[in-house]
């Protein structure tokens, strides 16, 4: 049977991060695509030269012409510009809401049976027009983040505790934004909710509320620090899990960014809430009960996205 087929839309930091992962996991063959000239073409050299010493199988290639993604499997986007240091990702939304216009109309041609992972930001924005622009099935297109952003709450988590991060499961729901969601009440330690951790001694009510905040910023953590561009290590990671769950047809219960009609009282819309990621690509969103606490933060957030959306449409109108 022929590798699978691995498209990066982006070869930047987190692009040339994911074709790493994927040539090191043996996911596939990959195709790195960028607008910048020798960028897709040196990254994949240079990981296709890191083959023989690590053993891998998969081809890379490194491109500017959108037929060499012909037939993907699988597109992971992250072209755009990221943010610098006091930007918020919703600055980014009128030059990447440009780039989206066109990564979609690339894939539409060349790869309309990939399943579709957005990471570009402002995320719940930008896979929402992806999925317009590119006409593929709501269930094919999704936007990585709270993979990323439930990975920052386990590590925050995992060190608070002592313990290993294996055991710490956390739930974040809601745009990938300051409005996200961390719900403490389904996160937990071996099964233990957070709650029940406070009660016990483990930590207190204010270190939690302390974490459940850095984790909302913890895109603006990492910015801050390396002043010149954002994170790619755990964006790409994230990324890679959500792909092998949809090539191992694994269905992997993850956090993202997917198309919502009917689940959690929503109407049809992009945001953050838990799915099963399997070969049918978006194969499930779990319809999770919230609080009356959980649900003003879950609306806040919403309105936030759909405020992004609104502004998306004024500045494209084939998108209103
Ligand atoms: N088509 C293809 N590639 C493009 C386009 C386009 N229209 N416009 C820009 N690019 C490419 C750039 O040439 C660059 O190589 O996208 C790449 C982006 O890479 P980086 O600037 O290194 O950004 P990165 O850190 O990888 O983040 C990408 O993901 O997390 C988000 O906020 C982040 O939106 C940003 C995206």
């Amino acid at each position: 049977m022929a590798r699978p087929k691995i498209a990066l839309i982006g070869a930047g930091q987190i692009g040339g991060t994911l074709a790493h992962l994927a040539a090191l996991k043996e996911l596939g063959d990959v195709v790195l695509f960028d607008i910048s000239e020798g960028t897709p073409q040196g990254k994949a050299l240079d990981i296709a030269e890191s083959g023989p010493s690590e053993g891998f199988d998969a081809t890379m290639k490194g491109t500017n012409d959108y037929a060499d993604i012909a037939g993907a499997d699988v597109c992971i986007v992250t072209a755009g510009v990221p943010r610098k240091p006091g930007m918020s990702r919703d600055d980014l939304l009128g030059i990447n809401l440009k780039v989206m216009k066109s990564v979609g109309e690339g894939i539409k041609q060349y790869a309309p049976d990939a399943f579709v992972i957005c990471i570009t930001n402002p995320l719940d924005a930008m896979v929402w027009a992806l999925q317009k622009f590119s006409g593929l099935p709501a269930e094919k297109v999704c936007g990585m983040a709270g993979v990323l952003d439930s990975a920052r709450f386990r590590h925050f988590l995992a060190t608070e505790f002592n313990v290993s991060m294996k055991d710490v499961t956390a739930f974040v729901l809601g745009g990938h934004g300051d409005t996200m969601v961390p719900l403490a009440r389904y996160s937990t330690v071996a099964g233990i909710p957070l709650p029940d951790l406070v009660e016990m001694g483990w930590t207190t009510q204010e270190k939690l509320d302390a974490i459940i905040q850095r984790t909302r910023d913890g895109g603006a953590e990492i910015v801050g620090l390396l002043k010149t561009g954002s994170a790619f290590y755990a964006p790409a990671t994230s990324a890679i899990e959500m792909a092998e769950a949809y090539l191992k047809d694994q269905k992997r219960v993850l956090p993202c960014a997917a198309y919502v009609k009917g689940a959690l009282g929503l109407d049809g819309m992009y945001v953050g809430v838990p799915t099963v990621i399997g070969a049918g690509g978006i194969e499930r969103v779990v319809d999770i009960k919230m609080n009356k606490d959980e649900q003003a933060m879950f609306d806040k957030s919403v309105d936030a996205v759909n405020g992004l959306v609104e502004a998306c449409k004024g500045i494209d109108s084939s998108l209103a």
